[in-house]
């Protein structure tokens, strides 16, 4: 190649190929990045969809249509015979003043209750427990099914299967899978995604409500109302929480239930309602400064 012909390589490798590569990497790094924000907008609404398109998360009464449908179709035997005899009711009446004293101090009591995110590792005897289980268990119940399940979990490696399940669903409800509005709302708990008292309480209590029982011919026994039978069994244990002197935390283990569910054995006809660690608050334990509604705005009283 000649001097000339050399130079004139050279020239049209600046003029044409390397803009030519610049370009072409305009294009690519363009197009990732372009990439990049589709795909995470793809993530946050379909996190959306996921809320929309599930009626329990709008708070909504999810029926199960099996059970809707095995309702009233197949008769059994009543779980109580027609003849149970009927017995006289335990009760104490109390003077108008030992009333308003008892509501009185009840009240103080409960008014102290407040949800807890920093527990003690501190043991508490398991016999503190079961007596808090059995006060969850004295709730009505829709033809008194007693739809609950309480799993009480003090096992360490268990605590930490649940905490590693809980987080992870965590992690994605906080990045993507709820909207702004939700992660707004709950700025005030001074919460996210990590959730160590999951494993430094001494015990969690999984509250599952049973959405049907079985029959010893395997068949199913009807639990009526049993989510708001379940929910009410819960407001008895926080109760008694409180009653002897413990701290819980009213968590919803959001999109967990399922696993958690199989991580304890339990069967699909049982779901997570309620995830409450329980123990002794931390030394130097806070809690959001907020303050709870009037009588005036909470009642309605017609005399
Ligand atoms: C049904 C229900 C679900 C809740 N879920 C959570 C939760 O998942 N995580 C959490 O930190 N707090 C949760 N809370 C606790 C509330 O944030 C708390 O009750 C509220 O801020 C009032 O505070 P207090 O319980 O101290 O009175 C839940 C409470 C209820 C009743």
């Amino acid at each position: 190649m000649s001097e000339g012909e050399e130079a004139l390589v050279k020239s049209s490798l600046c003029v044409y190929l390397i803009p030519a590569i610049i370009a072409f990497l305009y294009f690519v790094l363009s197009d990732q990045k372009k990439g990049k924000v589709k795909k995470e907008e793809v993530v946050k609404n379909l996190g959306k969809q996921l809320i929309s398109d599930n009626p329990e998360m709008r708070g909504e009464e999810v029926i199960d249509k099996e059970q809707e449908l095995d309702a009233g179709v197949k008769t059994y035997e009543p779980y109580f015979a027609e003849d149970t005899p009927h017995v006289a009711l335990n009760h104490v009446r109390y003077t108008e003043e030992e009333m308003l004293q008892r509501s009185r101090d009840f009240y103080l009591e409960i008014n102290k209750r407040r949800s807890c995110r920093m527990m003690s590792t501190d043991a508490v005897p398991r016999s503190v427990m079961e007596n808090i289980l059995l006060a969850g268990g004295t709730s009505p119940s829709g033809a008194h099914t007693e739809p609950w399940l309480f799993c009480l979990v003090g096992n360490q490696e268990i605590k930490e299967q649940i905490r590693d399940i809980v987080e992870q669903e965590e992690l994605v409800n906080y990045n993507s899978r709820m909207g702004d509005q939700w992660v707004n709302d709950l700025k005030f708990v001074k919460t996210d995604w990590k959730k160590e008292y999951l494993s430094e309480a001494p015990w969690l209590i999984l509250v599952f409500k049973q959405t049907y029982g079985l029959l010893e011919d395997g068949g199913r026994r009807n639990f009526y109302y049993n989510e708001i039978s379940t929910c009410i069994s819960a407001g008895l244990l926080l109760a008694a929480i409180q009653m002897a002197g413990l701290v819980t935390l009213t968590s919803t283990p959001m999109n967990a239930g399922p696993a958690l569910r199989k991580l304890l054995n339990r069967p699909p006809r049982e779901k997570l309602m309620l995830l409450l660690p329980c123990g002794y608050p931390a030394k130097d334990a806070t809690v959001p400064g907020i303050t709870r509604k009037p009588l005036e705005e909470i009642s309605a009283v017609y005399e």
